[in-house]
């Protein structure tokens, strides 16, 4: 496994790897793997077949996030990152530095941004107004480091896998996207580099995100006919009221595609929804 620091180096790296006809799958990520990271490099290696190559981005974009939120306390462990990587038959681990990625723009000098209008605007986007920007740009930023044929992403950031695959559609970038299944704690958790920082009971209310989805899928799948959008809300904050530590930030039941609201829910549909526990903001959705 060899690790690559520099955007020039990877993409000579990338555009030798396309001249030999080698198929590139690639995983972005922002470190601090788990095993839900894990399940989107076995994907991408699924993809590509053993005569592939797998590249995995580690690099903690700092543009996702708002002077708010802490970057700088966002975990990182290197080291730990390198051995998962290696151990899961990673062939290159992209790992730049702020002033490889953004030369610059300290000093008013880097100005170019790819910003997707549309399916932004709500949820995650409606309390972190700047995190998309960031998200597609950075992203935008790898695809053109590393020349994927293929790129995998969780389907726990569904709105994310949504966005990026617009700007793929609409940028015409030659790379097919895969968004690949949830990992799960045994309890529903869904895997999350954030789940560290929860305290013992915290951890245990925080299984709410899961339950709620459920309780929705089976209100909904007992009804021949749609729900309405209040009585599943009135729900699901019934339950997290039911839990101390837990406060909603947001739940809403949308089209799986054009994340549009529906006013009645059906199966097909998702739950999308963030909440707080403690001070740990967590995301979750699902299919209903
Ligand atoms: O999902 C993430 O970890 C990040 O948003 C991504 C896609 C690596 C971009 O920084």
């Amino acid at each position: 496994m060899r690790i690559i620091r520099s955007p020039k180096a990877m993409q000579r790296q990338a555009l030798q790897w396309r001249s030999r006809g080698l198929r590139v799958g690639f995983v972005p990520t922002m470190g601090y793997l788990h095993a839900g990271h894990l399940s989107l490099v076995h994907e991408a290696r699924r993809r590509v077949g053993p005569d592939g190559v797998v590249v995995v981005s580690i690099y903690v974009n700092p543009t996702q996030f708002a002077p708010t939120e802490d970057l700088a306390k966002y975990p990182r462990d290197f080291a730990r990152d390198s051995k998962l990587c290696r151990e899961a038959g990673v062939d290159v681990i992209f790992a730049p530095t702020d002033s490889d990625m953004y030369a610059g723009r300290e000093d008013g000098n880097y100005s170019t941004y790819v910003v997707e209008e549309c399916l932004t605007q709500g949820l995650e986007g409606a309390s972190r107004p700047t995190h998309f920007r960031g998200v597609t740009t950075v992203v935008a930023k790898l695809f053109n480091c590393v020349l994927p044929e293929v790129s995998v992403f969780g389907a726990k950031d569904w709105q994310q896998a949504a966005v990026i695959r617009r700007m793929v559609n609409d940028l015409q970038f030659p790379i097919r996207i895969v968004v690949a299944p949830t990992t799960r704690e045994s309890d529903g958790l869904a895997m999350s580099s954030r789940n560290r920082y929860l305290q013992p009971e915290e951890r245990a209310q925080a299984t709410v995100l899961w339950r709620s989805q459920q309780w929705v899928r089976q209100e909904v799948r007992k009804s021949s006919r749609g729900v309405s959008v209040d009585r599943l809300r009135q729900g699901v904050v019934a339950l997290v009221a039911e839990c101390p530590a837990a406060r909603l930030d947001y739940v809403a039941f949308v089209d799986p595609d054009t994340l549009r609201p529906v006013d009645s829910v059906r199966r097909g549909h998702r739950i999308v929804l963030a909440v707080f526990v403690g001070k740990t903001r967590l995301i979750d959705n699902g299919a209903i």
